[in-house]
């Protein structure tokens, strides 16, 4: 095999060289927030728990780190967001995303995407096909009748060369072969993780493709803004501006039309507990059950948030920043511990949320939603900020 540079920088340039403070990181086991020492600081995974060989591909985790001293540890497997720490107001490191010591963790959890990179296509399908130019697209249904977040494997399950580009950045990039996970086209992709010195996390995508194909691309963290394993999330505020969402039938497929969210508990247009309105008696409450539901977002561009978010105990503010025109906010309805994330406590019911910003959901099938269609000679690009600060 020929060694280029590009495949050079691949295997020598991860966390433990650009970064050297990843190579001495203390053990995790000795350094959690929990529930039962929230004192404690957190700190990034070690390194080694993230160096297999995967799929015969080698696998890492890079750190990012900034002049505030926020720290991101990410993987190639999966282009997972493996870990962010946040400090807080007396600039304690909180680690306000969930996740696993190691691959291992997030390899038993892969159908809960903690902190994956989400494609070919972000969220549900409707009966795992759709139509392109007049062909009929099969594809694994993974999610009762429906395919959901890519399909049986994923991007989320994939190993993505990694580049680490600087202190601050990393690059991950991906060709999904033509007719992988049934969907036409070699699609190259990538995907950069750039930590700011303002303390947001820029992820930004970018793919182009050989043949006509769909894409939907996002990430799905899974944040809890008091810290991992502190308990549930239903007493963080929420603000989402979108006067819409769309409603969905029993298999999470939306219906098509666009419902006003005054009146409903939809309505997030002005901060509320994400508790406050969550088992209402109510029909979409009832399908979630809780969130679990695309908002349109109103007019908007990337400067300008498009939801904020508040832990009650930690004070963290995170602010979404997104150019896609959806959102699907995500309370961990499904949640039901059953893995063990890092320090020792169980993923229970609702103890995260997730924002995943992307096109709606079931877009291919649907014609009055904006289009997830790209062509060869278009190239797809989009970004979404996750952005920390206390109040
Ligand atoms: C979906 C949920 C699903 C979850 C899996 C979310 O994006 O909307 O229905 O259970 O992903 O982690």
């Amino acid at each position: 095999m020929h060694l280029t540079i590009k495949h050079l920088s691949a295997i020598i340039l991860p966390a433990c060289i650009l970064s050297l403070a990843s190579c001495s990181q203390p053990s995790s086991k000795n350094s959690k927030t929990t529930m039962a020492d929230t004192t404690a600081q957190a700190a990034l995974p070690a390194a080694s728990g993230f160096e297999k060989t995967i799929d015969g591909k080698p696998t890492h985790l890079y750190v990012l780190k900034n002049k505030k001293g926020m720290e991101v540890a990410v993987s190639n497997y999966g282009g997972h967001l493996v870990s962010a720490l946040v400090p807080d107001k007396a600039g304690k490191l909180i680690s306000v995303v969930l996740g696993f010591d190691n691959i291992e963790g997030f390899q038993k959890a892969a159908s809960s995407y903690y902190g994956a990179t989400i494609g070919r296509y972000g969220n549900r399908i409707a009966k795992g096909k759709f139509t392109l130019d007049g062909k009929e697209y099969p594809l694994f249904k993974n999610d009762g009748p429906n395919t959901l977040h890519g399909g049986k494997k994923g991007f989320n399950n994939v190993v993505w060369d990694g580049k680490q580009v600087d202190p601050q950045t990393v690059q991950l990039t991906y060709l999904s072969k033509d007719m992988e996970e049934g969907f036409p086209g070699n699609l190259k992709t990538k995907v950069t993780y750039h930590l700011t010195d303002d303390n947001a996390i820029q992820i930004s995508y970018e793919a182009t493709t050989d043949k006509t194909t769909v894409v939907n691309l996002t990430n799905h963290s899974y944040f809890n803004l008091n810290g991992e394993g502190s308990g549930t999330i239903l007493d963080h505020t929420v603000q989402i501006d979108a006067d819409n969402f769309t409603p969905v039938d029993k298999t999470l497929i939306p219906t098509g039309k666009l419902e006003p969210v005054k009146g409903t508990p939809f309505d997030f247009t002005t901060a509320k507990t994400i508790g406050k309105d969550i088992d209402v008696d109510n029909q979409q409450i009832k399908y979630g059950p809780g969130y679990d539901h695309n908002f349109a977002l109103n007019k908007h561009d990337i400067n300008t948030p498009v939801a904020t978010v508040t832990g009650d105990k930690s004070g963290i503010e995170m602010q979404v920043y997104t150019d896609e025109p959806g959102l699907q906010f995500y309370t961990g309805n499904f949640m039901a511990g059953k893995n063990t994330i890092r320090g020792g406590q169980k993923d229970d019911h609702r103890t995260a949320f997730a924002m995943e910003t992307q096109h709606f959901p079931d877009a291919p099938n649907q014609p009055a939603f904006a289009s997830t269609i790209l062509k060869p000679g278009q190239v797809y690009k989009t970004q979404t900020i996750y952005k920390f600060t206390t109040k």
